[in-house]
This record gives C-alpha cells, sequence and structure tokens, in this order.
C-alpha cells in the first residue's frame, strides 16, 4: 500500500530542496549496485531529518541503521561544527559502503560507525543524546524505543522510520508487523513523551521526551 500516492510523492519531492551533489550521487550508487536499495531513506526524509537536527540544535544524534550512509550524511550536515553522530549497523558492508562517501564529504568527519547489534551498541554507550533516529531491524523496535528513550536528554526528540510500514500495521501479520503497530500503541500510551506519527513516506514517528 502506497502510504502518500505516487503523484503527491513526486510533487513533493519536486518542491523540496535538493540534497547536495555527493548524496544524490550516494543515492544513484546504492540503487545501481544494491538490491535492497528500497531501504535508503532518500531526499524527502534526508532533508526532513536535517532540518530537525538543526531544530532541537543537536550536537550528539545517535543513528540506528547506517546502511550505506545517506541519512547518517543527511543528518551530519545539520550538525553544528563539533558535533558528533554515532551510527550503528550489523553490516561491515554497509561500513564499507559510507566510509567511501564519509571521507569525501566536508560534514564525514562527525560521523563515527560502530559495527554490530544495535542493542549491544546502546547498551556501551553513554547519553545523553539530543537526536535519536531508528531505522533498523524491525523485530527489535520495541527495545530501540526503550534503550534509545534511556540515552536522551529531557527535550530531545527521537524519530523512527517506517511506523507505518505500507499499511500493514492496520492487521499484523507477521512479528514485525506486530512490534510495529505494538510501538505506535505503546508511545500513544507513554505519558513521559509527545508524539505525532507522520505520513511522510512510509511513516515517521516523532517523539519528544518532556523536559
Ligand atoms: C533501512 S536500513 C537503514 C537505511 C539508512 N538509514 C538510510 O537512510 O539509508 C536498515 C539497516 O539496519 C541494519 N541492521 C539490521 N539489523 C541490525 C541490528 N541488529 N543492529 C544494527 N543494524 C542492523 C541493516 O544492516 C541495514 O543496513
Amino acid at each position: 500500500m502506497d502510504i502518500v500516492t505516487p503523484v503527491i510523492e513526486r510533487y513533493a519531492h519536486e518542491h523540496t530542496r535538493s540534497e547536495p551533489e555527493l548524496l544524490c550521487e550516494l543515492a544513484e550508487e546504492t540503487r545501481r549496485t544494491r538490491s535492497d536499495h528500497g531501504m535508503l531513506t532518500g531526499r524527502l526524509e534526508g532533508r526532513l531529518l536535517k532540518l530537525l537536527v538543526q531544530l532541537v540544535q543537536a550536537r550528539r544524534v545517535l543513528e540506528l541503521g547506517l546502511f550505506t550512509g545517506y541519512s547518517a550524511l543527511s543528518m551530519a550536515e545539520g550538525l553544528a561544527p563539533g558535533g558528533e553522530l554515532i551510527s550503528c549497523d550489523i553490516d561491515p558492508r554497509a561500513e564499507q559502503f559510507a566510509l567511501r562517501y564519509l571521507a569525501r564529504s566536508p560534514h564525514g568527519s562527525k560521523v563515527t560507525i560502530r559495527i554490530g547489534p544495535a542493542l549491544e551498541t546502546m547498551a556501551s554507550l553513554n547519553g545523553p543524546f539530543d537526536l535519536v533516529f531508528i531505522d533498523a531491524d524491525k523485530e527489535n523496535y520495541l527495545n530501540y524505543y526503550r534503550a534509545a528513550i534511556r540515552l536522551l536528554r529531557p527535550g530531545g526528540l527521537i524519530a523512527i522510520d517506517n511506523t507505518l510500514w505500507s499499511g500493514r500495521v492496520l492487521a499484523p501479520a507477521d512479528a514485525a508487523d506486530r512490534t510495529i503497530d505494538a510501538l505506535n500503541q505503546e508511545i500513544l500510551l507513554d505519558q513521559r513523551v509527545e508524539n505525532v506519527l507522520l505520513t511522510v513516506r512510509d511513516g515517521l514517528h516523532l517523539v519528544r521526551l518532556r523536559s
């Protein structure tokens, strides 16, 4: 199920300022060389993530799900000099791909990659973070949310991708569907936070920890 009709999606894409040329190149190589290129966040969400980093004036960002580095570099662009972004992934191929682009970007030095299961990496990190972007394996989304809250500063933001899951949250059929639906419900009932579930792309759940 398309969350937004393709023509509206295209219109929104065309009326959103373009990402830097390097990110276009990264996206193009990802589409050309990776059969799983559907995991790319892309222009609309990438520009939104950069904006969110700027709006919360983030100095420390944590990302779960590096893939080829598109969202990491988008968010790094929004970080002031001296800011840092830690990006987690389990796949060393993702690291090799992303490192080539980080090396060419003026924002690449802000990014540190941590390879391994994201939950283990999170357990080894000290907070607080200003923003956490969750975009790794869906079966762990509830665990990621609970761990992210512990690492977040009061007033900080969690952005969780794919929270409409192509509409499968309406009739959950497998573990991933059920976890995402349960997470959306848990957030709704969580008195520590304010939230809005945006219909951007595949659903982007924004969660602010009350200060
Ligand atoms: C949807 S992709 C991330 C897309 C990326 N944010 C972007 O904008 O291009 C999900 C990533 O999560 C990684 N992943 C899957 N399971 C993981 C785990 N347990 N710990 C850390 N990363 C994991 C995958 O290797 C994959 O690269």
